[in-house]
């Protein structure tokens, strides 16, 4: 840009913003086409230089020539220039953002937010809380006690005798180094959550009404179906004049509750040492509806959980603390089933590993 300043004729408004918009337009022309820092030093030397800027040039030309009374106008639209250019220079040396880091750091409106994910219940708690929920309308507390329990309550106050072969049923982990205790002491990871029936009646008289969700251990080899590590939840009522009646209703709409009202139960004569008479509990098979299927191997029911009423042998245990548990006196029924099997019945779970793997993909279905 090397255009004289031209001298100025005449120095009426209209004279004066045209003279002004022709410099401001060479002004932005020159602007718009620095790129080097030796680029935007020339710029500067050349319209606000000191003694060679065109700003000054025009300062002394037009300023000084012009008749009094166009002074202010002209005065005014020089210094308006004067912004305008300090402006462009500010621009081209980085002083203020520039065009390409003011759109480097806007905010795409149109992109998706950022996704947070919900917590949501494990199948197995889900059931858990869902099985639960069932007794506790029906007026039961829920109760807990320790995975680590004694050879006490897991199996001698449960009537399975030292040296019973019942025990080699429920084969488990023991804590190491405990021979010098006796048997009773010892402790183990319970196999069963029958051990806080025991604790429960210690802890108060009856009646008693409870339902125990927790976890329990076996040695049992991993399969599709078979975990060493697995869940159950347990029931005990004890009243006067409790009957096997009693224990058939209260199952028998449980799994109702559970699977749906259409759901038929029946019971079959079974085995533990802390129920008499005991029993197994089976569902008309929910995905076939009774007809017989590959899931219910064609007989048409599914064995779910077991039950009996209490063993007097129990009470008798009870009794030591808690006089109330006099067999002579009351009755009750206890039950206990396996949640995986519930959950993987009810959610169409084939494998039950898939329970314990963490992945993501199989989580987020129950979301
Ligand atoms: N504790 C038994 C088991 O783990 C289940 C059960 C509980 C049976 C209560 C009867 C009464 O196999």
């Amino acid at each position: 840009m090397t255009d004289e300043i031209i001298n100025l004729t005449a120095f009426d408004g209209a004279a004066l913003d045209r003279a002004f918009a022709t410099l401001e337009h060479q002004a932005r022309t020159a602007a718009a086409s620095l790129s080097t820092e030796a680029d935007v030093e020339a710029f500067r030397l050349q319209w606000l230089g000191r003694k060679q800027g065109r700003l000054n040039d025009v300062s002394s030309r037009w300023l000084k020539s012009a008749p009094p009374e166009a002074k202010k106008a002209l005065g005014l639209r020089f210094n308006a220039l004067k912004v305008v250019v300090e402006g462009l220079l500010d621009s081209a040396t980085g002083a203020g953002p520039t065009d390409a880091a003011l759109a480097a750091e806007a905010i795409d409106i149109t992109l998706p937010g950022t996704r947070r994910l919900t917590g949501a219940e494990h199948p197995i708690t889900k059931t858990l809380n869902e099985l639960s929920g069932i007794f506790a309308a029906l007026g039961y507390s829920i109760g807990v006690g320790p995975e680590v329990e004694t050879d006490f309550y897991n199996f001698e106050s449960m009537n399975f005798p030292p040296g019973h072969p019942a025990r080699d049923t429920q084969d488990t982990l023991v804590v190491a180094n405990q021979e010098r205790r006796p048997l009773r002491d010892r402790l183990l990871l319970r196999t069963h959550t029958s051990p806080v029936q025991m604790r429960t009646m210690e802890s108060q008289p009856p009646p008693v009404r409870i339902v125990i969700p927790g976890k329990v251990h076996r040695n049992d080899a991993q399969d599709a179906t078979h975990s060493p590590i697995f869940h159950q939840v347990e029931g005990l009522c004890v009243d006067k004049n409790i009957t096997f009646s009693d224990l058939k209703g209260t199952l028998d709409h449980a799994m109702k509750a559970l699977f749906g009202s259409s759901v038929k139960t029946r019971f079959f004569p079974s085995f533990f040492p802390f129920t008499e008479p005991s029993a197994d509990v089976q569902i008309s098979c929910i995905f076939c509806g009774g007809k017989g299927c590959r899931k219910c191997k064609h007989s048409g029911w599914i064995e779910l959980l077991g039950c009996g009423m209490v063993d007097p042998a129990v009470f008798a245990f009870a009794a030591e603390k808690q006089p109330g548990y006099d067999p002579k006196k009351i009755s009750g029924f206890a039950f206990g089933m396996g949640v995986e099997r519930i959950a993987m019945m009810k959610y169409g779970i084939s494998e039950i590993g898939s329970l314990y793997a963490g992945d993501m993909r199989f989580l987020g279905q129950f979301a």
